[in-house]
This record gives structure tokens, sequence and C-alpha cells, in this order.
């Protein structure tokens, strides 16, 4: 039997899921579900749902993962004994919820594709604001190039994936994470000085309380899922290539947290004050990251460079997030199947090729074709933030209530921890306060609570 593979070190865990959980999450969908939500308060849900309800529900994805050593779906029926018990359910919700997001991700990804191209050739950052919105309709919904780029991107994805995850992961994510941290920070403080920024930038920092309401806290709630990784197996995954004994969860989780935390309200600091100086509307949706940047560059001396390194980062930033997912189901399919990786590969690739050309249609020529009102991309991120993620996320926590106990969860991912360690402390939010909230928040989802 092959050698399993594992982390070359702490900082090859810290930084490839560092790498998997900052991503087009936090730059791209924050700012706008932000927007959307009403600016200060949600920021502030956020932050709770984060603290109360993320930290603690990663610590579990992973720390099963760690115990089991082994990828989500063998490692879990190894830990339950049995391949029929009930709560196998849990890694493939996970697995089912890496799949529908990655059918969208990557489409993302060709989208971060095309704004680097357009950067490049310089023309971007001298468009009007009002032909800004037209070209990324245009360019959302003309499958062409976006196609290709879709595909080209998801072509190297697949040649990294199949080289092994140490060499594909960490590598990539040592550079490119650092180097994004340092250009949002020079990107915030070129934004927060522009004439008319403060507005924005109380807007996003000011709650406004009358805004917070069961919407906003699921749509929250989901963001904060999708941001951290929490209820796509991922974790689990990640947590199997730790060394058993000698590798610390609470605190490389707490770096990982931290970093994906700090990574949006970052991308906050850059996108409000720019978008009010700018005068945009903040619920602009999907769309706002890509009609803000660019006006942003064009203010900036040395624009066309910031806009080519922005877009060339957050290219990274999204693919070392889809390959992580990636990761999850190639993992299950060497594992679970006995196929090799290059072969497993191959046929994950395949699947988001198809499934991907077909979101891509759906915002296009195929448009019409709608269920509940939403295209295929609005329905699978609808369906996976509002519900997948967050049913994962409840799965998790009753396990743990249920089977391994608190003392059981707290023990076993104690070990190898250094300062940083679970407490009796966390125990009334594990047993009561996370799947109560969780599961008032799938309820009113499910629009049975309103
Ligand atoms: N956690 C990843 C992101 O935020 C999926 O983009």
């Amino acid at each position: 039997m092959a050698v399993r593979e594992a982390w070359g070190s702490r900082f090859g865990f810290i930084m490839a899921t560092a790498g998997f959980a900052v991503g087009l999450g936090n730059i791209w969908r924050f700012p706008y579900m932000t927007g959307m939500n009403g600016g200060g308060a949600f920021l502030l849900v956020y932050l709770l749902i984060v603290a109360v309800i993320g930290v603690p529900l990663m610590m579990i994805e992973v720390g099963l993962g760690r115990k089991a050593q082994l990828s989500p779906i063998a490692g879990m029926a190894t830990l339950l004994g049995s391949r029929t018990n009930p709560w196998n359910v849990i890694p493939w919700m996970g697995m089912t919820a890496a799949v529908a997001i990655n059918a969208y991700y990557v489409m993302l990804i060709g989208w971060i594709v095309g704004y680097f191209v357009m950067a490049l050739s310089g023309d971007l950052n001298s468009m009007p604001a009002d032909q800004l919105q037209v070209a990324f309709t245009t360019f959302t919904t003309t499958p062409g190039p976006l196609v290709f780029y879709t595909l080209l991107s998801l072509g190297v994805m697949t040649l990294i994936i199949s080289r092994g995850l140490g060499i594909g992961l960490e590598r990539l994510a040592r550079v490119a994470m650092p180097m994004l941290f340092v250009l949002m920070i020079v990107l915030a403080i070129q934004s927060m000085t522009l004439p008319g920024a403060k507005e924005g930038l109380a807007w996003f920092l000011t709650p406004d309380f009358s805004r917070i309401n069961a919407t906003m806290v699921l749509a929250a709630l989901g963001q904060a899922f999708f941001s951290l990784g929490v209820g796509m197996a991922a974790g689990f995954a990640f947590g199997g290539y730790m060394h058993p004994r000698e590798s610390d969860v609470p605190g490389n989780i707490a770096i990982v947290v931290a970093c994906d935390t700090g990574v949006a309200i970052l991308a906050g600091l850059v996108i409000f004050p720019a978008l009010f100086a700018f005068n945009i509307a903040p619920d602009a949706g999907p769309g706002l990251l890509f009609v803000t940047m660019p006006q942003l560059f064009g203010q900036m001396p040395g624009g066309v460079f910031f806009g080519v390194a922005f877009f060339f980062l957050l290219l990274l930033a999204g693919i070392t997030s889809a390959i992580a997912i990636f990761e999850v189901i190639v993992a299950s399919l060497m594992d679970g199947y006995g196929v090799s990786r290059a072969k497993a590969s191959l046929t994950a690739g395949g699947m988001w090729a198809v499934l991907s050309t077909l979101v891509i249609l759906g915002e296009g020529p195929w448009s019409g074709v709608r269920a509940w009102g939403l295209t295929l991309f609005g329905l699978i991120d609808a369906v996976t933030t509002n519900f997948l993620l967050p049913a994962g996320g409840l799965a998790l926590v009753l396990y743990t209530v249920v089977v391994w106990k608190f003392d059981g969860f707290r023990d076993d991912v104690n070990v190898g921890a250094g300062r940083l360690r679970i407490t009796g402390l966390l125990r009334p939010a594990v047993l009561i306060l996370i799947p109560i909230a969780v599961g008032l928040v799938l309820l009113t989802s499910l629009g049975l609570i309103r």
C-alpha cells in the first residue's frame, strides 16, 4: 500500500487550509452579501456567527478527519465501524455541497480570468461606470470566451491536483496568500483616502440594528459557512492529512479563521469606501466587485499594474479554494474505490467541465430556464448556502452531542494542542446554542418559521 500523503509541516496545513478558506467567498461574495444586507449590522452578525458557531464546527469537522486519518466517506465509516450507520450521511452531504459549489465556483474563476485579461489590456480602468456594468453583464452572459476561460482553468487545476496535494496546494497558497493580503492593505488605504470614502466606511462598520431579521441571519450564516468552508467535507479531508497526535487542531484553526475573517474585513474596507465615493449602490449583487475595482484602479497611480496584480492574486486565491474542494472528491474516489489519483482527478475534472458549462449557459442563452425565479447559478448558491451547508453543520454538531459526546470531542481535539485548548466553556455552545441556532436558521430557510 502506498504511504498516505501528509502535510509537509504545520505551516503547510495552515497555508493550505487558509488557501481553501480564503477565496472568492471573502473577496467577491462577502462584500456583495454585506451590501445587500445592510452593511454594519450584517458584519456584526457575521462575526458573531463565525466566532460562536463557525469555529466550533470547524474544530469538529477537522477533528473528526484527524481522528479518522482518512478521507470523509471512508473515514466516517471507519469512525462509526459501519458503512450503513445513518451518521454516514454527514460526509455525503458535505460532498454533495462540494460538488455543487464547485460547479459554479469554476465559472467564477473563469470570470476572474476574463477580468485579468481585460486588466492586462489596460482598457478596463478607463471605462466609465455605466459601461463597466454593461461589460460585466455582457461578459458573464456570453458563453464563448467564458466557457474557454473556465475550462482552461479547470484543465490546469486537474493537472495540479493529479500531481498530488502537497505539490499542488501548499506551494501555491504559500506564495499567493501573503501577497494578496499585502495588496489588499494597499488597496484599502487607497480606497479609504478617496473623497467621500468616510461615508462608506461608516456604512460598513456601524451596525444599523433595525436591519437584523431572520433572512439576514440566514444570509450571514450561509456566508460564514461558505467562507470558512464548514459543511463541505473539506475540513474532514484536510484533518485526515494531519498527524494524528503531533498536530494542533485548535491553534491551527484559530490562525485559519483569523486569516479568513481578516481578508473578508479587508475586502469590505477596499470595496465600501470606494463604492460610496463612486456612488455605486451597495446592493448591486454579484457584479459589485467587478464594477467597483476597475474604478478604484482607474484613480490610482500605477492602476494598470494594481489591476493586473489584483485579478491575478484573486485568481490564485480562487484556485486554491477550488482545488481544495477538488481534493475532497479525488481523495474520496481514491480511498473509497481504489482509483488512482490521475483517474480520480480526470473523473472529477470531467464532471465539473459539464456542470460548469451548464451553469454558464444558464446565465446566458438558457437564462429563461428558472426554478423559483432563479437561474442554475442562483439556485445552486441558494440551495448550498441556505440549506446544504447549515444542514451539514447541524448534522456535525448533533453527531458530537449524540455520538462523540462533548468530553470525547474535547479530549480528541485537544491532543497535540498548544496553549489554545477546548475547555468546558465550549460545552453549552456545542450542546445547546449551536444545535438550536443552526436548527432555527434551517427551519427559517425551509420557510417553516417566518
Ligand atoms: N471557502 C471558500 C471561499 O470562501 C470556498 O471562497
